[in-house]
């Protein structure tokens, strides 16, 4: 959506996936869906360090409202959660440099049974937030038919423009129609809306991290162009923080979003949250990659094939039969397991026939640097993957210099045409942020990588 906004993937932090519909603040006060879990949260993102990095954002999800509309029909919070409404929230928000996203629903109801936005009060409810001072609206779509859905998306868009305030609209819309073509049209989408949900829900696990992953890999050559500066795929929150995933996965879930030029929406306890979850999630090059100003999503470029085994999740791209477009993009064409050779540290490489389980993702940006990731599904023990950049298909006689994003590691010098290895714990990844240092027959870039 051309309104100005998310330029670059929106970051912040979202209710839904630690807090849900949690409204028994008699028995959890603390943890409750109301304004004290806001004020405490924006807290936390303007003192610790988190506004700094760019996460502007507090948005609440679903389950802030009253049970009915007031008398003239407006949206109204919950007067015993809210009692000071949400514009004083907005308020207190934007006094610490934050910005307000709140939550609605294009429908009878809400997801939790809340009031929904039926299309007769489009117009209203995007009145309501501006007055508000919201800046982000997640419109929902449960309990509405593709044909509402069709007409009530770019309605709001519409509405939310004609308030004159800057608001960043982000759709579940795409998700409600399984997300792929012909139901789902990118284009029309990349139009009407910011960001959209295309898939499932995450929740607390790493098999549901897998799951979406999985998914936004298989289907990359339809989604990965939609993608944009104003006009994000969002394969959902940042669970990390939380319960479900081990340190490796962590590190996982933030790499491999950030090369999907995902939005960075933490949904985790910020007043609780682990020194080393934190310090994963406020890794500066790694904001830096994902906030990169030519916006451009990256795609997995060696993937793991065969049928599901021993080292986790059934990679479903090479399963099922709907994977005619995972497998027909440039980059996959080329994708192998032969690609880079394996074995433990010190041992022969087995010739071909075993799986090395490492999948590659590559990210360009801007100043023809690049990210790339390397991912384990193994479950048995660090893995040393051995490979070349000629071999991930970089430009022949380059010269780069890389950095390890977690490690702060720097290799200078790395030819297109060495051989290197990194070592990748399982279920963690190794991500590495290049740019060359020459590249002979066009000078140029020497210059521009000084900055
Ligand atoms: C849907 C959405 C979630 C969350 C819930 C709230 O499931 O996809 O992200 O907003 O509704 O009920």
């Amino acid at each position: 959506l051309e309104n100005g906004l998310a330029l670059t993937p929106p970051m912040g932090w979202l209710a839904w996936e630690r807090f849900r519909c949690n409204v028994d603040c008699r028995a959890d006060p603390r943890n409750c869906i109301s304004e004290t879990l806001f004020f405490e949260m924006a807290d936390r993102l303007a003192e610790d360090g988190w506004r700094e990095l760019g996460y502007k954002y507090i948005n609440i999800d679903d389950c802030w409202s009253a049970k009915q509309r007031d008398a003239a029909g407006r949206l109204v919070p919950d007067p015993q959660r809210f009692p000071r409404g949400i514009k004083a929230l907005a308020d207190y928000v934007h006094a610490r440099g934050l910005k307000l996203g709140i939550y609605g629903d294009l429908g009878t109801l809400t997801c939790g049974g809340y009031p929904g936005t039926t299309l007769d009060y489009v117009e209203q409810d995007a009145q309501t937030f501006a007055e508000w001072g919201v800046d982000m609206l997640k419109l929902d779509g449960c309990y509405s038919s593709r044909e509402e859905q069709a007409e009530g998306y770019p309605e709001m868009a519409r509405a939310l423009n004609s308030t004159g305030r800057p608001i960043v609209y982000s759709c579940s819309w795409p998700a409600y129609q399984g997300g792929l073509p012909p139901k789902v049209n990118y284009t029309v989408l990349a139009e009407v809306c910011n960001l959209w949900r295309n898939y499932d829900d995450i929740q607390d696990s790493w098999d549901s991290v897998l799951s979406i992953l999985d998914w936004f890999s298989a289907n990359q050559d339809v989604l990965q162009p939609a993608a944009g500066p104003g006009h994000w795929n969002d394969p959902d929150m940042l669970i990390i923080g939380n319960f479900g995933l081990s340190y490796e996965q962590s590190r996982s879930q933030m790499a491999l979003w950030t090369v999907m030029a995902a939005p960075l929406l933490m949904s985790t306890d910020l007043r609780t949250i682990s020194p080393s979850a934190k310090e994963i999630l406020q890794n500066r090059l790694m904001i830096q990659i994902n906030q990169d100003p030519l916006g451009i999503q990256g795609r997995r470029i060696v993937k793991v094939r065969g049928k599901a085994d021993v080292f986790g999740r059934a990679d479903r791209s090479s399963t099922g039969g709907h994977n005619k477009d995972g497998e027909g993009g440039d980059a996959e064409k080329h994708e192998q397991e032969s690609c880079g050779s394996w074995g433990p540290a010190g041992t022969a490489a087995p010739q071909g026939k075993e799986k090395s389980h490492i999948e590659v993702f590559l990210r360009p940006l801007s100043h023809a640097a690049s990210a790339l990731v390397f991912f384990s599904r193994r479950t048995d023990m660090p893995f040393v993957y051995t490979t070349s950049l000629a071999k991930l298909h970089f430009p022949e006689d380059a010269v780069y210099e890389v950095q390890d994003v977690y490690s702060g590691k720097i290799i200078s010098g790395l030819k297109t045409g060495d051989s290197f290895s990194v070592v990748i714990n399982p279920s963690g990844v190794v991500m590495w942020y290049l740019y060359p240092m020459a590249l002979p027959a066009q000078p140029w870039h020497v210059v521009r990588q000084q900055a």
